[in-house]
């Protein structure tokens, strides 16, 4: 068993680091010294989208934009040779994660539903179709059966033994999958929301894929609701890495989706009996790819309107506007691990309850998100967005930008290196300061330097609300 060669190496991959307690600050600081509206909003997106371009697994398109890109892993397959090429890498390294990636969709394709105005705008409709779509054409081929999906490709562990460019990787990449037999209603669901939410964004575009992508999702969400599990428990491989500790709110999710992409009313009965069943009213503390109770309250809010679902977001936004630990300078404080991108989720889906008249202070939930998003964007001095505003990362710790140029070679004296990436890896937001509004720019420091899709995902549409807030002189 191979895995068995690797066990003496060292993981480069954190250990998960408990929080301090850190002061809660009185809510709504100083508004006016955070804010910086000079930010190109437009700009910023475009970048965000040339991230995700250069996390593109798979044969690339000639209109590829990132020169330092190949292609890469184009034998991806199943034990039955399924074709699983494409798709993203999830992160530093080349594991491609279903889980995290659909979530990462299901959140772009919410902030195109809800602000497409920003997006022709900044010029960038084009670019954002494509992103999504680079997913879901990887999630319909993951989709190999009705109650058959594949989550992952790749292993963990041997991954974390290479560093250098995907072009050049040689280490096997094993593909696991769930089933009627070891279900996953997580995955399952999270995908079902995000091919159903992206079918709602092509049906302009392109009739017949849009409907071939709902297929999917109405399929891959009765496997989901029919056959119940956690996919960690089929999925092993992911286990150390990624949790989810809950199936009920993507059900709800899924469900959601699929009643927004359709009408039929059969998903939102579906969606009503999960929320009721698995208790989604309470208030939860964040908004990511693990917990998306928050998501299924202001989704439902927005579909269906009942003041009960109203309350349960308006509780949630409050309680992150005025309760939330913060850093003294402001920002969001929810997890040490992907705090901005904690913080940026939540700005996006304040926005979106704002948007509906949720609560009776849109005005606060407006200037909220838009302090949140000018504090990555560079208000205490410095940008957490590579390439983009003043004294922005340089070492964000991301394998493929650590590299020269072809043809020099690329490895573990790389990751070494206290050196800017060579590449400069446009767009990735990183993972973020410290509760005290420390970063250490630092390629060994993933706490502070990792970049993973799901972190753009929130943020891309933070931006698009606010893009369309300025355009729309809100
Ligand atoms: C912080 O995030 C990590 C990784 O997502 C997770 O394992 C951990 O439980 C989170 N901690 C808290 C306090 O939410
Ligand atoms: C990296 O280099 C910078 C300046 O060149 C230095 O201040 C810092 O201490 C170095 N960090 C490490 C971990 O070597």
């Amino acid at each position: 068993m191979k895995l068995d060669l690797f066990v003496t190496c060292v993981t480069i991959l954190p250990a998960i680091l408990i929080i301090s307690t850190c002061r809660t600050n009185a809510f709504i600081v100083d508004v006016k010294n955070v804010t910086d509206k000079s930010h190109d909003y437009a700009e910023v997106i475009k970048l965000s989208l040339l991230y995700f371009e250069a996390q593109r697994s798979g044969k690339l398109p000639k209109d590829n934009r990132i020169p330092w890109r190949g292609d890469s892993a184009v034998n991806d397959r199943g034990p039955n040779c399924e074709d699983l090429s494409g798709g993203y890498y999830d992160a530093a390294d080349f594991v491609k994660f279903t889980f995290t990636t659909a979530f990462t969709t299901t959140i772009l394709a919410w902030g195109v539903i809800s602000w497409p105005k920003a997006y022709i705008a900044a010029n960038q409709l084009d670019e954002i179709y494509k992103t999504i779509k680079w997913a879901t054409d990887y999630f319909i081929k993951c989709h190999v059966s009705k109650n058959v999906l594949y989550g992952q490709v790749g292993d963990f562990m041997s991954d974390q033994m290479y560093w250098g460019r995907p072009e050049e990787m040689t280490i096997c990449r094993p593909a696991f999958k769930i089933d009627a037999e070891h279900p996953g209603s997580d995955l399952a669901g999270e995908t079902a929301a995000a091919l159903a939410a992206s079918s709602i964004i092509f049906r302009s575009v392109d009739r017949d894929y849009s409907l071939w992508c709902l297929q999917h999702a109405i399929e891959l969400y009765e496997f989901a609701d029919t056959y119940r599990g956690f996919y960690l428990e089929a999925i092993t491989n992911a286990k150390e890495f990624f949790s989810s500790t809950d199936y009920g709110d993507e059900l709800a999710w899924a469900a959601l989706w699929l009643f927004s992409a359709t009408r039929d009313h059969k998903y939102l009965e579906h969606a009503l009996h999960h929320y009721q069943n698995f208790r989604l009213d309470k208030r939860p503390n964040e908004f990511f790819y693990n917990n998306k109770i928050a998501g299924v309250q202001v989704l439902l809010a927005q579909l269906e309107g009942r003041s009960e679902h109203q309350e349960a977001a308006r509780a949630f936004c409050d309680f992150s506007v005025q309760k939330q630990k913060r850093t003294p300078k402001g920002l969001l404080y929810i997890n040490k691990t992907g705090t901005l991108s904690h913080a940026a989720n939540v700005a996006f889906l304040c926005l979106e309850a704002a948007d509906f008249g949720i609560g009776d202070s849109r005005l606060i939930y407006r200037q909220f998100a838009e302090e949140q998003i000018a504090y990555i964007l560079g208000s205490t001095g410095r940008s957490y967005v590579v390439g983009y505003g003043k004294n922005s990362p340089k070492q964000p710790l991301h394998a493929a930008s650590s590299c020269p140029d072809r043809p020099a070679p690329c490895g573990w004296a790389d990751y070494d290196k206290n050196e800017s990436n060579p590449q400069i890896l446009y767009g990735a937001l990183v993972s973020g300061p410290n509760e005290n509004d420390e970063f250490n720019d630092h390629r060994e420091e993933d706490i502070y330097t990792e970049v993973l899709i799901n972190y753009n995902a929130g943020f891309t549409s933070a931006l698009a609300g606010l893009l369309q807030l300025q355009l729309d002189g809100l």
